[in-house]
């Protein structure tokens, strides 16, 4: 809420860019229920997704579809300001209508009030996962990726570090487990983003929040 109000303040309106994955999904479900639903400016918030699976809207592995089940379908945010990626598409049109979206809301690209970003075991962020960078990291606020992680599906747009760097703020999710070794390299390894792509998120002048529960930081030292 605290990120709306500052958003609200800066200009009026709230623009966020949601996360896919499970973690989220328990925060999607409170803020669709009493008292946070009630507390959102939903009539000046604008969403969007920081990465895309390439698969049609109601399909079971939609980051737009899971959140509008568990979110967007039961808080009354104008249908308008639901910025989906085109995920029926393929991925050169998803591309270019994702970053025609972005520099018709705000050219070139919105700077964001908030990401909320997830991080799988292997470091990945939104869907920029391990191996060599792509220039068009650094030059473009939208790539295509092909990735095999979980069994999930493998085509993919996402967000770039270009993009997300400049967000006022960014949040991680992170719970399990599964993710403690990976958040321990990210945090306090070596500086290595091809290996570790959470670290190509270093803002300049802006906060990195990560929310970690007890399992995901079994491996941190004690601060
Ligand atoms: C996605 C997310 C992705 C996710 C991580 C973690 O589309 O799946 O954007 O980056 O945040 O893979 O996923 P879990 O929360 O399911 O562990």
């Amino acid at each position: 809420m605290q990120a709306a109000n500052e958003a609200l303040m800066r200009h009026g309106r709230f623009t966020i860019a949601l996360s896919g994955g499970g973690t989220p999904q328990p925060l999607y479900g409170l803020l669709s229920q009493s008292p946070f639903r009630d507390q959102m400016p939903w009539d000046k918030t604008h969403v969007f997704w920081g990465d895309e699976r390439l698969v049609p809207p109601d399909h079971a592995e939609s980051s737009y579809g899971l959140t509008a089940r568990l979110l967007l379908d039961h808080v009354p945010i104008p249908p308008a300001q639901v910025h989906r990626a085109l995920g029926e598409g393929d991925a050169v049109t998803a591309v270019a209508d994702y970053t025609a979206q972005l520099a018709h809301f705000s050219p070139p690209w919105p700077r964001f009030d908030l990401i909320l970003l997830g991080m799988g075991h292997d470091g990945h962020t939104a869907s920029l996962f391990p191996g060599p960078m792509p220039p068009q990291e650094i030059t473009d606020p939208v790539i295509a990726v092909t990735a095999n992680y979980d069994g999930r599906p493998a085509q993919r747009i996402t967000f770039t570090p270009r993009l997300i760097n400049e967000a006022h703020q960014i949040v991680f999710l992170v719970t399990g487990a599964n993710k403690a070794q990976a958040l321990h390299a990210v945090l306090f390894g070596a500086p290595d983003p091809e290996q570790w792509p959470a670290q190509r998120i270093q803002p300049r002048d802006s906060r990195v929040t990560w929310l970690v529960d007890t399992a995901a930081a079994q491996l941190l030292p004690d601060r």
